[in-house]
Protein backbone atom coordinates (compact mmCIF):
# COMPACT_ATOMS: atom_id res chain seq x y z
CA UNK A 1 0.00 0.00 0.00
CA UNK A 2 1.54 3.06 -1.10
CA UNK A 3 0.69 6.24 0.04
CA UNK A 4 1.39 9.19 -2.66
CA UNK A 5 1.83 13.17 -1.83
CA UNK A 6 0.82 16.01 -3.84
CA UNK A 7 -0.83 13.58 -6.54
CA UNK A 8 -2.94 14.85 -9.65
CA UNK A 9 -6.44 14.44 -9.62
CA UNK A 10 -6.44 15.69 -12.79
CA UNK A 11 -7.70 11.98 -14.28
CA UNK A 12 -9.61 11.69 -11.52
CA UNK A 13 -12.78 13.93 -11.63
CA UNK A 14 -14.52 14.11 -15.52
CA UNK A 15 -14.76 17.79 -14.83
CA UNK A 16 -11.26 17.14 -15.33
CA UNK A 17 -9.88 20.28 -13.40
CA UNK A 18 -6.24 20.53 -12.49
CA UNK A 19 -5.58 19.89 -8.49
CA UNK A 20 -3.94 17.61 -6.42
CA UNK A 21 -4.07 15.41 -3.30
CA UNK A 22 -2.15 16.15 -0.43
CA UNK A 23 -2.35 12.51 0.29
CA UNK A 24 -3.49 9.53 -2.17
CA UNK A 25 -4.15 6.08 -1.65
CA UNK A 26 -5.20 3.28 -3.59
CA UNK A 27 -7.30 -0.05 -1.89
CA UNK A 28 -7.11 -3.23 -3.68
CA UNK A 29 -8.77 -5.38 -0.33
CA UNK A 30 -10.31 -4.73 2.99
CA UNK A 31 -6.84 -5.84 4.16
CA UNK A 32 -5.57 -2.60 3.18
CA UNK A 33 -8.56 -0.54 4.15
CA UNK A 34 -7.79 -2.01 8.18
CA UNK A 35 -4.28 -1.64 7.71
CA UNK A 36 -4.83 2.43 6.59
CA UNK A 37 -6.91 3.38 9.33
CA UNK A 38 -4.26 2.41 11.69
CA UNK A 39 -1.71 4.54 9.78
CA UNK A 40 -1.24 7.77 11.22
CA UNK A 41 -1.53 9.51 8.00
CA UNK A 42 -5.22 8.27 8.06
CA UNK A 43 -5.49 9.51 11.81
CA UNK A 44 -4.26 12.96 11.13
CA UNK A 45 -5.79 14.21 8.06
CA UNK A 46 -9.34 14.56 7.25
CA UNK A 47 -10.48 11.91 4.09
CA UNK A 48 -12.01 11.74 0.87
CA UNK A 49 -13.35 8.64 -0.71
CA UNK A 50 -13.39 8.77 -4.16
CA UNK A 51 -14.27 6.79 -7.64
CA UNK A 52 -14.19 8.28 -10.61
CA UNK A 53 -14.81 11.57 -9.74
CA UNK A 54 -17.70 12.01 -11.83
CA UNK A 55 -19.82 13.89 -9.44
CA UNK A 56 -17.65 15.85 -7.81
CA UNK A 57 -16.14 19.23 -7.99
CA UNK A 58 -13.05 20.68 -6.71
CA UNK A 59 -12.82 24.15 -5.90
CA UNK A 60 -9.43 23.98 -4.41
CA UNK A 61 -6.83 21.26 -3.73
CA UNK A 62 -8.17 18.61 -0.97
CA UNK A 63 -5.84 19.33 1.49
CA UNK A 64 -5.62 15.39 3.23
CA UNK A 65 -6.06 11.79 2.10
CA UNK A 66 -8.23 10.85 -0.79
CA UNK A 67 -8.42 7.04 -0.67
CA UNK A 68 -9.56 5.25 -3.90
CA UNK A 69 -11.40 2.01 -3.32
CA UNK A 70 -10.27 -0.78 -6.08
CA UNK A 71 -11.82 -3.68 -5.12
CA UNK A 72 -12.46 -5.86 -8.39
CA UNK A 73 -14.49 -8.45 -9.53
CA UNK A 74 -17.90 -9.90 -10.59
CA UNK A 75 -18.86 -13.49 -9.19
CA UNK A 76 -22.34 -14.86 -9.24
CA UNK A 77 -22.80 -15.54 -5.76
CA UNK A 78 -26.31 -17.02 -5.13
CA UNK A 79 -28.92 -18.09 -7.37
CA UNK A 80 -32.75 -18.90 -6.34
CA UNK A 81 -35.76 -19.63 -8.91
CA UNK A 82 -35.82 -16.23 -10.25
CA UNK A 83 -32.87 -14.71 -9.28
CA UNK A 84 -29.00 -14.80 -9.93
CA UNK A 85 -27.23 -13.14 -7.17
CA UNK A 86 -24.21 -10.90 -8.63
CA UNK A 87 -21.63 -9.43 -6.51
CA UNK A 88 -19.52 -6.79 -7.60
CA UNK A 89 -16.23 -5.20 -6.34
CA UNK A 90 -16.58 -1.41 -5.11
CA UNK A 91 -13.73 -0.40 -7.96
CA UNK A 92 -15.57 -2.11 -11.02
CA UNK A 93 -16.92 0.27 -13.71
CA UNK A 94 -20.48 0.27 -13.28
CA UNK A 95 -20.56 0.05 -17.23
CA UNK A 96 -18.42 -3.06 -16.92
CA UNK A 97 -20.80 -4.33 -14.68
CA UNK A 98 -24.31 -3.41 -16.84
CA UNK A 99 -22.67 -5.01 -19.97
CA UNK A 100 -21.93 -8.40 -18.03
CA UNK A 101 -25.70 -8.36 -16.90
CA UNK A 102 -26.96 -7.56 -19.56
CA UNK A 103 -24.85 -10.06 -21.82
CA UNK A 104 -25.28 -12.52 -19.26
CA UNK A 105 -29.40 -11.95 -20.08
CA UNK A 106 -29.40 -10.93 -16.06
CA UNK A 107 -32.20 -8.36 -16.13
CA UNK A 108 -32.82 -5.37 -13.58
CA UNK A 109 -29.90 -2.85 -14.48
CA UNK A 110 -30.01 -2.60 -18.44
CA UNK A 111 -31.54 0.62 -17.88
CA UNK A 112 -28.34 2.47 -16.03
CA UNK A 113 -26.39 1.80 -18.71
CA UNK A 114 -23.83 4.25 -19.61
CA UNK A 115 -23.82 5.81 -16.15
CA UNK A 116 -20.11 6.75 -16.00
CA UNK A 117 -18.65 6.03 -11.85
CA UNK A 118 -17.92 3.13 -10.05
CA UNK A 119 -19.80 0.37 -8.38
CA UNK A 120 -19.08 1.37 -5.17
CA UNK A 121 -20.22 4.74 -5.57
CA UNK A 122 -23.15 3.80 -6.95
CA UNK A 123 -25.31 3.47 -4.31
CA UNK A 124 -24.41 6.62 -2.89
CA UNK A 125 -26.77 8.37 -4.48
CA UNK A 126 -28.65 5.56 -5.38
CA UNK A 127 -27.64 6.35 -9.01
CA UNK A 128 -31.02 6.18 -11.63
CA UNK A 129 -31.91 6.96 -14.98
CA UNK A 130 -34.69 6.51 -17.73
CA UNK A 131 -37.14 4.56 -14.80
CA UNK A 132 -35.41 2.61 -12.91
CA UNK A 133 -32.94 3.12 -9.93
CA UNK A 134 -30.21 1.29 -8.34
CA UNK A 135 -32.41 0.55 -5.08
CA UNK A 136 -34.68 -1.42 -7.31
CA UNK A 137 -32.29 -4.54 -7.96
CA UNK A 138 -29.68 -4.04 -4.88
CA UNK A 139 -29.80 -6.61 -2.50
CA UNK A 140 -27.00 -5.78 0.34
CA UNK A 141 -23.36 -3.62 0.35
CA UNK A 142 -20.50 -4.40 2.48
CA UNK A 143 -18.51 -1.67 3.67
CA UNK A 144 -15.73 -0.91 5.79
CA UNK A 145 -16.64 1.09 8.97
CA UNK A 146 -13.29 4.29 9.06
CA UNK A 147 -14.21 5.32 12.43
CA UNK A 148 -14.45 1.83 14.12
CA UNK A 149 -13.23 -1.07 11.99
CA UNK A 150 -14.54 -3.91 11.25
CA UNK A 151 -16.96 -4.78 7.97
CA UNK A 152 -20.52 -4.15 8.03
CA UNK A 153 -23.28 -5.53 5.94
CA UNK A 154 -26.23 -3.20 5.05
CA UNK A 155 -29.37 -4.27 3.61
CA UNK A 156 -31.27 -2.65 0.79
CA UNK A 157 -33.91 -1.26 3.41
CA UNK A 158 -30.95 0.22 5.64
CA UNK A 159 -29.61 2.17 3.22
CA UNK A 160 -32.42 4.73 3.45
CA UNK A 161 -32.24 5.14 -0.44
CA UNK A 162 -34.52 8.22 -2.03
CA UNK A 163 -34.21 10.16 -5.16
CA UNK A 164 -30.18 10.98 -5.33
CA UNK A 165 -30.13 10.17 -1.81
CA UNK A 166 -29.31 7.31 0.60
CA UNK A 167 -27.92 6.87 4.39
CA UNK A 168 -24.36 7.69 2.87
CA UNK A 169 -25.15 11.35 2.01
CA UNK A 170 -27.19 11.92 5.66
CA UNK A 171 -26.14 10.08 8.85
CA UNK A 172 -23.21 8.30 7.89
CA UNK A 173 -21.51 10.44 4.96
CA UNK A 174 -17.67 9.71 4.69
CA UNK A 175 -18.29 6.56 7.39
CA UNK A 176 -18.33 3.55 5.43
CA UNK A 177 -16.02 2.61 2.69
CA UNK A 178 -18.59 0.69 0.46
CA UNK A 179 -16.53 -2.40 -0.61
CA UNK A 180 -18.89 -4.68 -2.44
CA UNK A 181 -22.35 -4.60 -3.81
CA UNK A 182 -24.66 -7.57 -4.51
CA UNK A 183 -27.82 -7.15 -6.77
CA UNK A 184 -30.35 -9.29 -7.37
CA UNK A 185 -31.09 -10.24 -11.30
CA UNK A 186 -33.81 -10.87 -12.85
CA UNK A 187 -33.72 -14.59 -14.71
CA UNK A 188 -36.50 -13.25 -16.98
CA UNK A 189 -36.62 -9.94 -17.40
CA UNK A 190 -39.39 -8.05 -17.90
CA UNK A 191 -38.39 -4.94 -20.47
CA UNK A 192 -39.02 -1.46 -18.55
CA UNK A 193 -39.99 0.98 -21.44
CA UNK A 194 -42.34 3.16 -20.65
CA UNK A 195 -39.93 6.34 -19.66
CA UNK A 196 -39.16 8.72 -22.55
CA UNK A 197 -38.67 7.68 -25.59
CA UNK A 198 -37.15 4.53 -25.54
CA UNK A 199 -40.34 2.96 -26.95
CA UNK A 200 -39.59 5.04 -29.67
CA UNK A 201 -36.08 4.28 -30.52
CA UNK A 202 -36.16 0.46 -29.77
CA UNK A 203 -38.97 0.67 -32.41
CA UNK A 204 -36.70 1.36 -34.80
CA UNK A 205 -34.73 -1.18 -34.00
CA UNK A 206 -37.42 -3.45 -35.44
CA UNK A 207 -37.17 -6.54 -33.46
CA UNK A 208 -39.67 -8.99 -33.09
CA UNK A 209 -39.07 -9.88 -29.42
CA UNK A 210 -36.53 -7.05 -27.87
CA UNK A 211 -34.37 -7.87 -24.96
CA UNK A 212 -32.16 -6.08 -22.52
CA UNK A 213 -29.59 -5.79 -24.62
CA UNK A 214 -31.94 -4.00 -27.62
CA UNK A 215 -33.09 -1.58 -24.47
CA UNK A 216 -29.73 -0.85 -23.23
CA UNK A 217 -28.54 -0.44 -26.82
CA UNK A 218 -31.40 2.29 -26.97
CA UNK A 219 -30.94 4.23 -23.78
CA UNK A 220 -26.87 4.34 -25.08
CA UNK A 221 -28.48 5.65 -27.97
CA UNK A 222 -30.51 8.67 -26.49
CA UNK A 223 -27.53 9.36 -23.16
CA UNK A 224 -25.22 9.97 -26.30
CA UNK A 225 -27.44 12.43 -28.03
CA UNK A 226 -27.88 14.70 -25.15
CA UNK A 227 -25.26 14.35 -22.30
CA UNK A 228 -21.84 15.32 -23.64
CA UNK A 229 -19.23 12.91 -23.18
CA UNK A 230 -16.65 13.69 -20.46
CA UNK A 231 -14.09 12.35 -22.14
CA UNK A 232 -14.19 15.27 -25.01
CA UNK A 233 -15.80 17.75 -22.48
CA UNK A 234 -15.54 18.03 -18.88
CA UNK A 235 -18.47 17.85 -17.04
CA UNK A 236 -20.84 15.36 -13.78
CA UNK A 237 -23.44 14.90 -15.36
CA UNK A 238 -27.21 16.79 -13.87
CA UNK A 239 -25.44 19.53 -12.04
CA UNK A 240 -28.47 19.91 -10.00
CA UNK A 241 -31.57 17.79 -8.88
CA UNK A 242 -34.98 18.03 -10.35
CA UNK A 243 -36.86 19.79 -7.86
CA UNK A 244 -39.94 18.05 -6.11
CA UNK A 245 -42.17 20.65 -4.73
CA UNK A 246 -45.99 20.49 -3.44
CA UNK A 247 -48.55 20.06 -5.63
CA UNK A 248 -49.99 23.50 -4.81
CA UNK A 249 -46.57 25.08 -6.08
CA UNK A 250 -47.05 23.32 -8.80
CA UNK A 251 -50.97 24.53 -9.87
CA UNK A 252 -49.63 28.23 -8.42
CA UNK A 253 -46.91 28.56 -10.88
CA UNK A 254 -49.05 27.50 -13.80
CA UNK A 255 -50.54 30.59 -13.92
CA UNK A 256 -47.89 32.54 -15.01
CA UNK A 257 -46.32 29.21 -16.66
CA UNK A 258 -49.35 26.80 -18.74
CA UNK A 259 -46.79 25.13 -20.29
CA UNK A 260 -44.56 23.78 -17.24
CA UNK A 261 -44.04 20.31 -17.07
CA UNK A 262 -44.23 18.28 -14.11
CA UNK A 263 -44.55 14.41 -13.35
CA UNK A 264 -46.24 13.11 -10.32
CA UNK A 265 -44.44 11.67 -7.46
CA UNK A 266 -45.96 10.13 -3.62
CA UNK A 267 -48.24 12.24 -1.12
CA UNK A 268 -49.37 15.13 -3.47
CA UNK A 269 -45.96 16.27 -4.32
CA UNK A 270 -44.84 16.87 -7.94
CA UNK A 271 -40.62 16.51 -9.73
CA UNK A 272 -40.68 19.26 -12.21
CA UNK A 273 -37.50 19.31 -14.56
CA UNK A 274 -34.64 21.15 -13.35
CA UNK A 275 -33.86 21.71 -17.17
CA UNK A 276 -36.57 23.35 -18.07
CA UNK A 277 -36.83 26.06 -15.15
CA UNK A 278 -32.74 26.63 -16.64
CA UNK A 279 -33.86 26.62 -20.21
CA UNK A 280 -37.14 29.17 -19.58
CA UNK A 281 -34.26 31.46 -17.95
CA UNK A 282 -32.11 31.65 -21.32
CA UNK A 283 -28.93 30.41 -19.66
CA UNK A 284 -28.51 27.23 -22.50
CA UNK A 285 -24.92 28.06 -23.60
CA UNK A 286 -24.51 30.47 -21.22
CA UNK A 287 -20.70 31.09 -20.37
CA UNK A 288 -18.87 32.38 -16.93
CA UNK A 289 -14.87 32.13 -17.45
CA UNK A 290 -14.21 28.72 -18.88
CA UNK A 291 -17.79 27.45 -17.83
CA UNK A 292 -20.82 26.75 -19.28
CA UNK A 293 -24.30 25.35 -19.35
CA UNK A 294 -24.64 23.04 -22.23
CA UNK A 295 -26.45 24.02 -25.02
CA UNK A 296 -28.01 20.44 -25.83
CA UNK A 297 -28.77 19.66 -22.22
CA UNK A 298 -29.10 22.83 -19.57
CA UNK A 299 -29.23 20.86 -16.38
CA UNK A 300 -25.57 20.19 -17.41
CA UNK A 301 -22.95 22.41 -16.40
CA UNK A 302 -19.88 21.70 -18.61
CA UNK A 303 -15.69 22.73 -18.07
CA UNK A 304 -15.83 24.07 -21.79
CA UNK A 305 -12.07 25.92 -21.53
CA UNK A 306 -9.69 26.15 -18.66
CA UNK A 307 -12.30 26.45 -16.23
CA UNK A 308 -11.62 26.21 -12.21
CA UNK A 309 -13.81 24.73 -9.62
CA UNK A 310 -14.95 28.47 -8.58
CA UNK A 311 -15.91 29.26 -12.06
CA UNK A 312 -18.47 26.27 -11.90
CA UNK A 313 -19.62 27.17 -8.80
CA UNK A 314 -20.14 30.94 -9.55
CA UNK A 315 -22.14 29.58 -12.70
CA UNK A 316 -24.07 27.10 -10.50
CA UNK A 317 -24.89 30.30 -8.11
CA UNK A 318 -26.05 32.51 -10.70
CA UNK A 319 -28.47 30.02 -11.88
CA UNK A 320 -29.49 29.11 -8.42
CA UNK A 321 -30.32 33.06 -7.90
CA UNK A 322 -32.80 33.66 -10.75
CA UNK A 323 -34.36 30.17 -10.35
CA UNK A 324 -35.19 31.20 -6.95
CA UNK A 325 -36.15 34.67 -8.02
CA UNK A 326 -38.64 33.60 -10.85
CA UNK A 327 -40.51 30.66 -10.06
CA UNK A 328 -39.33 30.61 -5.95
CA UNK A 329 -37.44 27.09 -6.06
CA UNK A 330 -34.60 26.44 -4.54
CA UNK A 331 -32.56 24.03 -7.36
CA UNK A 332 -30.26 21.59 -5.01
CA UNK A 333 -26.88 20.42 -6.15
CA UNK A 334 -26.82 16.82 -6.95
CA UNK A 335 -22.46 17.33 -7.64
CA UNK A 336 -20.73 16.96 -4.61
CA UNK A 337 -19.16 20.47 -3.99
CA UNK A 338 -15.51 20.63 -2.56
P1 LIG B 1 -17.33 9.90 -7.28
O1 LIG B 1 -17.81 11.06 -8.08
O2 LIG B 1 -15.87 9.67 -7.22
O3 LIG B 1 -17.93 10.00 -5.83
C1 LIG B 1 -19.27 10.31 -5.62
C2 LIG B 1 -19.60 10.21 -4.12
O4 LIG B 1 -19.46 8.86 -3.69
C3 LIG B 1 -18.63 11.00 -3.24
O5 LIG B 1 -19.36 11.49 -2.14
C4 LIG B 1 -17.62 9.96 -2.78
O6 LIG B 1 -17.01 10.31 -1.54
C5 LIG B 1 -18.50 8.73 -2.64
N1 LIG B 1 -17.83 7.44 -2.88
C6 LIG B 1 -17.24 7.03 -4.03
N2 LIG B 1 -16.83 5.76 -3.91
C7 LIG B 1 -17.16 5.34 -2.67
C8 LIG B 1 -17.01 4.12 -1.95
N3 LIG B 1 -16.42 3.03 -2.48
N4 LIG B 1 -17.45 4.07 -0.67
C9 LIG B 1 -18.04 5.14 -0.09
N5 LIG B 1 -18.21 6.33 -0.73
C10 LIG B 1 -17.79 6.42 -2.00
N6 LIG B 1 -25.91 9.77 -12.02
C11 LIG B 1 -27.14 9.21 -12.02
O7 LIG B 1 -27.66 8.86 -10.94
N7 LIG B 1 -27.85 9.02 -13.17
C12 LIG B 1 -27.36 9.38 -14.37
O8 LIG B 1 -28.03 9.19 -15.39
C13 LIG B 1 -26.07 9.97 -14.43
N8 LIG B 1 -25.55 10.37 -15.60
C14 LIG B 1 -24.31 10.95 -15.64
C15 LIG B 1 -23.79 11.33 -16.89
C16 LIG B 1 -22.52 11.89 -16.97
C17 LIG B 1 -21.99 12.29 -18.33
C18 LIG B 1 -21.75 12.07 -15.79
C19 LIG B 1 -20.36 12.64 -15.87
C20 LIG B 1 -22.26 11.71 -14.55
C21 LIG B 1 -23.56 11.15 -14.46
N9 LIG B 1 -24.13 10.76 -13.23
C22 LIG B 1 -25.36 10.16 -13.21
C23 LIG B 1 -23.40 10.98 -11.98
C24 LIG B 1 -22.36 9.86 -11.66
O9 LIG B 1 -22.19 9.03 -12.76
C25 LIG B 1 -22.79 9.02 -10.46
O10 LIG B 1 -23.01 9.82 -9.32
C26 LIG B 1 -21.75 7.95 -10.11
O11 LIG B 1 -22.30 7.01 -9.21
C27 LIG B 1 -20.48 8.52 -9.51
O12 LIG B 1 -19.51 7.50 -9.47
P2 LIG B 1 -17.97 7.83 -9.20
O13 LIG B 1 -17.26 6.54 -9.04
O14 LIG B 1 -17.45 8.73 -10.23
O15 LIG B 1 -18.07 8.57 -7.79
N1 LIG C 1 -35.94 19.93 -20.91
C1 LIG C 1 -36.06 21.21 -21.38
N2 LIG C 1 -35.06 21.71 -22.16
C2 LIG C 1 -33.96 20.98 -22.50
C3 LIG C 1 -33.84 19.67 -22.01
C4 LIG C 1 -34.85 19.15 -21.20
O1 LIG C 1 -37.05 21.89 -21.11
O2 LIG C 1 -33.10 21.49 -23.20
C5 LIG C 1 -37.01 19.39 -20.06
C6 LIG C 1 -38.05 18.62 -20.86
O3 LIG C 1 -39.30 18.89 -20.30
C7 LIG C 1 -37.66 17.17 -20.57
C8 LIG C 1 -37.19 17.29 -19.13
O4 LIG C 1 -36.49 18.52 -19.08
O5 LIG C 1 -38.77 16.31 -20.66
C9 LIG C 1 -36.32 16.14 -18.64
O6 LIG C 1 -35.12 16.08 -19.40
P1 LIG C 1 -34.30 14.70 -19.51
O7 LIG C 1 -35.19 13.59 -19.93
O8 LIG C 1 -33.06 14.98 -20.28
O9 LIG C 1 -33.93 14.32 -18.01
P2 LIG C 1 -33.43 15.20 -16.79
O10 LIG C 1 -34.56 15.36 -15.84
O11 LIG C 1 -32.74 16.43 -17.23
C10 LIG C 1 -32.78 13.12 -15.35
C11 LIG C 1 -31.63 12.75 -14.48
C12 LIG C 1 -30.49 12.19 -15.33
C13 LIG C 1 -30.99 10.93 -16.03
C14 LIG C 1 -32.21 11.33 -16.91
C15 LIG C 1 -32.86 10.11 -17.54
C16 LIG C 1 -31.67 14.14 -12.50
C17 LIG C 1 -31.08 15.30 -11.78
N3 LIG C 1 -31.17 13.89 -13.71
O12 LIG C 1 -32.34 14.18 -16.19
O13 LIG C 1 -29.42 11.82 -14.47
O14 LIG C 1 -29.99 10.36 -16.83
O15 LIG C 1 -33.20 11.98 -16.09
O16 LIG C 1 -33.53 9.39 -16.56
O17 LIG C 1 -32.55 13.47 -11.97
C18 LIG C 1 -27.45 12.65 -13.42
O18 LIG C 1 -28.01 12.41 -12.35
O19 LIG C 1 -26.28 13.10 -13.50
C19 LIG C 1 -28.17 12.40 -14.67
C20 LIG C 1 -27.67 12.68 -15.87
Amino acid sequence: MDIFNDYSLQKLNTFGLNVTAKHFVELSSVEQIAELIKSNVFQNEDHLIIGDGSNILFTKDFNGLVIKANITGIHVVKEDKNSFFVKAGAGVEWQDLVMSCVKANFGGIENLSLIPGTVGAAPIQNIGAYGVELKNSMEALEAYDLQNGGKRYFLNRECNFGYRDSIFKNELKDKFIITNVVFRLSKIPTLNTEYGKIQEVLNTFEKKDPTIQDVSNAIVKIRQEKLPDPKKIGNAGSFFKNPIVPYELLNALKKSFPDMPSFDQPENYVKIPAAWLIDKCNFKGMTYNGAAVHSDQPLVLINKENANGQDIVHLSQLIQQKIKNEFGILLETEVRII
